[in-house]
């Protein structure tokens, strides 16, 4: 092969892959309520008319909404998301979740920072 032609080729592959691997690692930084309201609630209302998309992005929410809890939280938040999958009545899970956890939350860490990946935020905001 050509030399010019091959370092072009390695180069165009190392950039890619970084480029790949960096919108894999970027997150955006919000709040647990932000992400509720803006994600979860809209693709809820969809999930809720039977839309197929909404419903397998709001299945991704149940598995990811863990990641954002705190600590000695996260088995349980979990455990509620797989309940609600298992049961197939993902709504089932807003309802528990809140009774157990909101409150106090929305006291105490209404603030608190969460990183959600750019790459679950764009796959989200395609199932609004
Ligand atoms: C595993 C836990 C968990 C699950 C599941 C969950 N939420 Fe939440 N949600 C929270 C917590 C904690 C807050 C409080 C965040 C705050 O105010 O800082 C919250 C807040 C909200 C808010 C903000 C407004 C309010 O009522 O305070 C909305 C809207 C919301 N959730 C919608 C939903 C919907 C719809 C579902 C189900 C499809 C759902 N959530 C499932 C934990 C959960």
């Amino acid at each position: 092969m050509n030399r010019a032609l091959g370092y072009i080729l390695t180069s165009l592959v190392l950039l890619t892959s970084f480029g790949v691997s960096f919108a894999q690692t970027a997150t955006t930084e919000t709040t647990l309520h932000d992400f509720m309201e803006d994600y979860t609630d809209p693709i809820a209302k969809k999930a809720k008319k039977g839309d197929k998309a909404a419903q397998a992005a709001l299945e991704r929410i149940l598995k990811e909404v863990p990641n954002y809890a705190l600590d000695d939280q996260k088995a349980r938040w979990k455990e509620i998301g797989e309940t609600a999958i298992a049961k197939g009545d993902l709504q089932s899970s807003c309802k528990s979740c809140h009774k157990e956890y909101k409150r106090e939350y929305k006291k105490s860490y209404r603030k608190r920072p969460i990183q959600v990946s750019n790459e679950l935020i764009s796959f989200l905001k395609g199932s609004k």
